[in-house]
């Protein structure tokens, strides 16, 4: 298993924003988390990466209890993610960007990169390479030098799934990727995400409103609704789950 969850809840004051969640996941695989907006799915994203504590729970990844953790260790650990509201370094270049992020693996420190010493010239062309090939991989190789800022919202996704990639991750968590992206995008993207998972031999676990989205590229998806786990299955068992039909699937078809 890469990945398990055991009972995490999420209480504010009066609302409880995730319930007794469990999750599994196990390797290669890709795993959907769906339902109406505020059922609490970003809430668990947050629990997963530790920007927020669980009331109650705890998270395992890779075996190893990350409850307790910080985001960064867990960053270090492998367990990397985008965020629903876009977090990149606006004002610095696509290809800068994902340089920072490699970053937290290098060998040398403060002292090697101020004095410019060798293993660190050496160091700084295997991160730049590295950066180079991750950007291939999103399509954004040619707007290497373009400030993050001057990039559409769909670009600004891959370049957040591209930072990402960045710490070797072995699972990836992505929040509503396809959103924003016209119909022909989020095909490449949905390309995209299959190629990654492959390619880097990865497990994700994406949030989506995007339903043939989600049904096309998920092999296994959970649905929450006001913060509970309604159903979990592949998505035949999801399409024709009548409780999924009623608080969310028909909802969202009334909206399409
Ligand atoms: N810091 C917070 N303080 C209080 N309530 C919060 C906080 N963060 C989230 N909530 C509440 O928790 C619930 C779940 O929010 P969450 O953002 O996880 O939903 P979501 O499923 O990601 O929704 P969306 O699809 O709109 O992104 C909502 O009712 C939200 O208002
Ligand atoms: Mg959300």
């Amino acid at each position: 298993m890469i990945l398990e969850a055991v009972n995490l809840t999420k209480k504010y004051r009066g609302l409880t924003a995730v319930n007794s969640y469990t999750l599994r996941i196990e390797p290669g695989i890709i795993h959907g988390l769906i339902g109406p907006n505020g059922a609490g799915k970003t809430t668990v994203f947050n629990m997963l990466t530790s920007l927020v504590q669980p009331t109650e729970g705890k998270v395992l990844f890779l075996g190893e209890d990350i409850t307790r953790k910080r985001p960064d260790q867990i960053a270090g650990l492998g367990l990397a993610r985008t965020f629903q509201n876009i977090r990149l370094f606006k004002e610095l270049s696509v290809l800068e960007n994902i340089m920072i992020a490699a970053q937290i693996h290098k060998k040398y420190g403060l002292f090697s990169t101020l004095l410019c010493l060798p293993s660190f010239k050496q160091e700084e062309k295997e991160i730049v390479h590295k950066a180079e090939q991750l950007l291939e991989t999103v399509g954004l190789i040619a707007l290497k030098d373009h400030k993050a800022r001057s990039l559409s919202y769909g670009n600004q996704r891959k370049l957040e799934i591209a930072r990402a990639l960045a710490l070797s991750p072995k699972l990836l968590l992505l929040d509503e990727p396809a959103a924003g992206m016209n119909p022909n995008e989020s095909i490449e993207l949905m390309t995209m995400i299959k190629n990654i998972r492959d390619q880097y031999d990865l497990s994700i676990l994406l949030i989506e409103h995007d339903i043939p989205f989600v049904m096309k590229l998920c092999e296994h998806i959970q649905v929450l609704n006001y913060g509970q786990l309604i159903a979990e299955g592949n998505p035949e068992e999801i399409r024709s789950n009548p409780e999924v039909i009623r608080a969310y699937l028909g909802r969202a078809a009334e909206h399409a």
